[in-house]
Order: structure tokens, then C-alpha cells, then sequence
């Protein structure tokens, strides 16, 4: 088992984004996770976010705990708060999705938007009619879904943490299986986005520079907009990777193959989808989403946070607003964190400071 990164292993993280970690966890616990899922899920219904007594169950939280993710984490890291849940993820057989897969940062607010084109404000990339969709004062209390602003100043827009660890139940080593898939490399262009957003003194996130929060297909229909313009406009750029891949129509995406006990983990920046499930076989991953501990933050820990399934662990993980002390600012760290991604690998620090000093 895998408790820490070979240094060419750190280096490959460093330059993708994400890395695939093979046999983490052990067959007999995926098994038994798997057994667990099946028989809770409905057959063939996907689900993004299973009951809360499935995602918290020990036999879905020891696919980490009891795997060498959990000392891989520590060493790559530091330390974090207990995991107490996790996304299970699971795509029924010839599941298409609505068709292109929705690539995104994971964080941002994901509820109803219009149907029409004419309904949105083109410049701001929000409904010309919010309140029928963000709720009444959003621009003061981010009301509706506890993530369509992260802060009561509406500084910032996203969710973040600093780990997804991805882990895989089901083969997913023939591309068109419902993989995981990722815009390879793309992290540090994202974290440049959000240095962008802070050095214009902007919204971070959706709605700040360079993000409207929807856009308009070129079919004509809006749709959320989960990448920063600069990360879409990099999209073509990377379609000749991954042309020639059988059964992979979706070429600007790199598909993480993996087989059942493998797993994947990924930068917060790093954008990704989920892809149709084009094969025979329900696809299931489970999630786990790790933030590195942050000193004086009074609420690390507290099952209000929900640390682990969480994108959004600033506020509660039903929206709440949390009590913080003066001596400790939320906000602005995740700011500061988000502008400077690697700041909360303990264990990156040798190969990414090497990076600036040989620019
Ligand atoms: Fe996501």
C-alpha cells in the first residue's frame, strides 16, 4: 500500500493535477462497499448524493480509513479533521447524462436556471430576474442553497478544499464506463483565474472577472457555467490529447482510468466531469472531499461542517452561517488558499518550490 508519493510520482501530480493511486484499498473492503451501495440505491436510479445513512456508514467511510489513503492524505498534506461523510456516486448502464459532460471546479451553486436565453443578463451571467431563482437578498444573506455565496459579504462565490480523493467500486478501465475525467494540467491556469479575480478586486468565483455564472450554448440555451472563461478557452487546445481514444467522444477530457480499489486524487482546481456511462455495468465511485486542517478555525471538526462530503466547509453543510471569532477569518484564508493551491500540501512543498525557483 501506498503511504506516501515516489518523487516522480509528486512531480506527475504537480504537472496534472491529479494522480491515480492503484490498489489503495484493499478488494475485501470495496466488496463490501460495493454489496452496501447495491443494495441501497434503487436499481439503474443515479444518484449524486446518496441517503445520509449510506454516505456516512462505516462501511463507506472505511474504504478510507481502512485503506492507505488516510496515511497518503497525512503525509501529503498534514493534518485534517475526521472525514465523517462522502459522495457516493453512482451512473446507471447506458446512462447518458443530457449528453456533453458538465466539466466544472467543484464549489460553485447548482439549483434551477431559466429555460430561455432572453431570461439571462448577458453581461452579469445572471437571470435578468434572480429572485425567482436565487431567492430574495441574495446579494445580502446568499439565501438559497448555502453555496450560491460562500461569505455574507458576497466576496466569494465558490466553495473549496483541498483534496477530492476519488475512490473506484467498479472497472472503469475502458474509457465510455461513466469514468471520472479531468482537463489535464488545467489546475494552475484555474488558480490563475483566481489571482486575476483578487488582483481586480473582485468577486471570487462565479459572477467575478472572467466567470459569468451562466452562459449561452451555442444552441441557444443557457446553461451554469462551471469554468472560468480562460479554462474554457483552453478546452481546444487540449481536444488533440485524447482523439484518437476509442469509445471517447469527448476528446479535451482525459478519462482517469481505474480499476475497483484504485483511486484518484485531484486538486480542488483541477476541473473535471463525470461522463456518461456508456458500457453495461453501473459505474460507482465514492468521494470524499479532504480539506487540510486550518489553524483557529473554531468549527474544524464539528459534524455541522460535514467534512467529507462538503464543498463548501466555510459555512454549514446545510448552508448555515457559522459564528467566527475576530482572530480568525474564514474567508479570506480560503481566498488566500485558493490563490496559492499548493500552500496546503505539507508534503508538495520540495517539488513545488522548486517550480519557482527555476522560473
Ligand atoms: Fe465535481
Amino acid at each position: 500500500m501506498t503511504e506516501d508519493l515516489s518523487r516522480k510520482q509528486k512531480r506527475q501530480f504537480k504537472k496534472d493535477g491529479f494522480i491515480v493511486i492503484k490498489n489503495a484499498v484493499p478488494a475485501a473492503l470495496i466488496d463490501r462497499a460495493k454489496e452496501k451501495i447495491l443494495a441501497s440505491l434503487p436499481d439503474n436510479e443515479r444518484r449524486l448524493l446518496a441517503p445520509a445513512a449510506l454516505a456516512t456508514h462505516p462501511d463507506i467511510i472505511s474504504l478510507f480509513y481502512g485503506s492507505c489513503l488516510d496515511a497518503l492524505l497525512h503525509n501529503l498534506m498534514g493534518p485534517f479533521p475526521p472525514l465523517i461523510s462522502c459522495q457516493v456516486a453512482m451512473t446507471p448502464p447506458f446512462d447518458q447524462l443530457g449528453g456533453e459532460p458538465g466539466t466544472h471546479v467543484d464549489g460553485s451553486w447548482s439549483g434551477d436556471i431559466p429555460d430561455s436565453a432572453d431570461e439571462i443578463d448577458l453581461k452579469l451571467g445572471r437571470p435578468k430576474h434572480a429572485v425567482a431563482y436565487f431567492g430574495e437578498n441574495d446579494e445580502k444573506r446568499g439565501t438559497n442553497d448555502g453555496q450560491l455565496w460562500i461569505d455574507p459579504e458576497r466576496r466569494i462565490s465558490t466553495g473549496s478544499y483541498t483534496a477530492l480523493v476519488g475512490i473506484c467500486l467498479s472497472d472503469q478501465s475502458i474509457p465510455g464506463n461513466g469514468q471520472f475525467a479531468v482537463l489535464k494540467g488545467l489546475h494552475e491556469e484555474v488558480e490563475a483565474a483566481f489571482i486575476k479575480q483578487r488582483d481586480t478586486g473582485s468577486i471570487i468565483g462565479p459572477e467575478g472577472t472572467g466567470w459569468p455564472r451562466m452562459k449561452i450554448s451555442r444552441r441557444g440555451a443557457p446553461y451554469m457555467n462551471g469554468l472560468p472563461d480562460a479554462i474554457r478557452a483552453r478546452k481546444a487546445d487540449l481536444a488533440a490529447a485524447n482523439k484518437n481514444i476509442d469509445g471517447w467522444p469527448w476528446p479535451e477530457l482525459t478519462p482517469v482510468l481505474m480499476e475497483p480499489g484504485d483511486a484518484v486524487l485531484a486538486l480542488h482546481s483541477c476541473p473535471h466531469a463525470p461522463t456518461p456511462n456508456l458500457g453495461p455495468n453501473p459505474r460507482i465511485n465514492v468521494y470524499f472531499r479532504v480539506r487540510r486542517l486550518r489553524q483557529g478555525n473554531p468549527h474544524e471538526g464539528s459534524r455541522r461542517v460535514g467534512h467529507g462530503v462538503s464543498d463548501h466547509p466555510d459555512r454549514g453543510y446545510f448552508g448555515q452561517f457559522l459564528e467566527y471569532p475576530d482572530s480568525y477569518d474564514p474567508w479570506q484564508t480560503s481566498i488566500d488558499k485558493l490563490c496559492n493551491h499548493w500552500d496546503e500540501w505539507d508534503g508538495m512543498q520540495a517539488i513545488t518550490k522548486k517550480r519557482s525557483q527555476t522560473n
